[in-house]
């Protein structure tokens, strides 16, 4: 692998622990201004100190992202098509690869839909992707979208979808946890971090799928709503550092949790400072 591939792949994935606690704030390209993530700056500054690597897209990074946070961004850059559709699969690459450069991005992500009406587009769109990525040292993230249909996310689909982003080249998949994962996981030579989808009831349902992700061989997570939409994010996002960068167990995220809810006063503002990730 050449150098800057590997290297931009080392900023998202620690090399001390091979895992990464990625932030997705990406929603807004098809969701638009998505339950507390209505400004993104806001929601984005206090957690970066948290996050290994920031999802967003252009628009939020040149809006909400300062230049001078020293995170990794993850830049989003399919899209086309917003929640107003029944069918969510017609995307296509909003972003070009030397926008891509122009911004620094440390990877690029691109959903892919299979099974989907436009399955077929989204794929080739994946393989032209990573025929460009490969060329700038530019590491493409897959994600298997499954539009409204969030009932498909199970062991079999999941499986064909994530194999299917790494035979066409992704160097990574976003997927989500599903029962039978370790499955999932073998079936993909490539890392695979899970989302977290919509809002579980409870932070222990959410601690619970992230440990079970990371035991069932996931690098880590790309999450979003169950850290932003709850009300203590920070905390919440300690905790799943905790699990996946330091194996601690449900029981102690949940301990982490309810300490920092306990102390922290939460940031809401920006102006509060330059966040610095701390952990590197
Ligand atoms: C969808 O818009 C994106 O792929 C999200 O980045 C992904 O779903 C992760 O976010 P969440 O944890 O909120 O599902």
């Amino acid at each position: 692998m050449d150098y800057g591939l590997k290297n931009r792949i080392s900023r998202m994935i620690r090399p001390s622990t091979g895992r990464s606690v990625m932030l997705a704030c990406d929603h807004g390209y098809f969701m638009g201004p998505t339950r507390r993530l209505e400004n993104p700056r806001t929601t984005i500054a206090p957690l970066v100190p948290y996050s290994d690597v920031v999802s967003v897209t252009r628009g939020v990074l040149r809006a909400s992202v300062d230049p001078e946070w020293d995170v990794p961004i993850l830049l989003r850059v399919s899209g086309g098509t917003s929640i107003l559709q029944d069918d969510l699969s017609n995307e296509g690459i909003t972003t070009s690869m030397k926008e891509a450069v122009r911004l620094n991005a440390t990877a690029v992500s691109i959903s892919i839909f299979v099974g989907a009406p436009n399955e077929k587009e989204t794929l080739l769109n994946l393989g032209r992707l990573v025929d460009e990525g490969e060329e700038y040292g530019m590491p493409v993230m897959a994600i298997t979208a499954v539009g409204k249909e969030l009932e498909k996310r199970d062991d079999r689909y999941l499986s064909l979808a994530c194999r299917v982003a790494a035979e066409l080249g992704a160097r990574m998949v976003k997927t989500y946890y599903c029962e039978g994962f370790s499955r999932v996981v073998d079936g993909c030579p490539v890392p695979v971090v899970v989302a977290g989808g919509p809002k579980l009831d409870t932070e222990a349902d959410v601690f619970r799928l992230v440990r079970s992700a990371i035991e069932e061989g996931a690098v880590g997570v790309d999450m979003g709503r169950n850290i932003w939409q709850n009300d203590h994010p920070v905390a919440v996002i300690k905790a799943i550092d905790a699990i996946v960068h330091e194996g601690a167990t449900e029981k102690e995220a949940m301990g982490l949790f309810l300490e920092s809810k306990a102390k922290t006063q939460e940031l809401a503002s920006p102006a509060a400072g330059r966040p610095q990730r701390s952990r590197r």
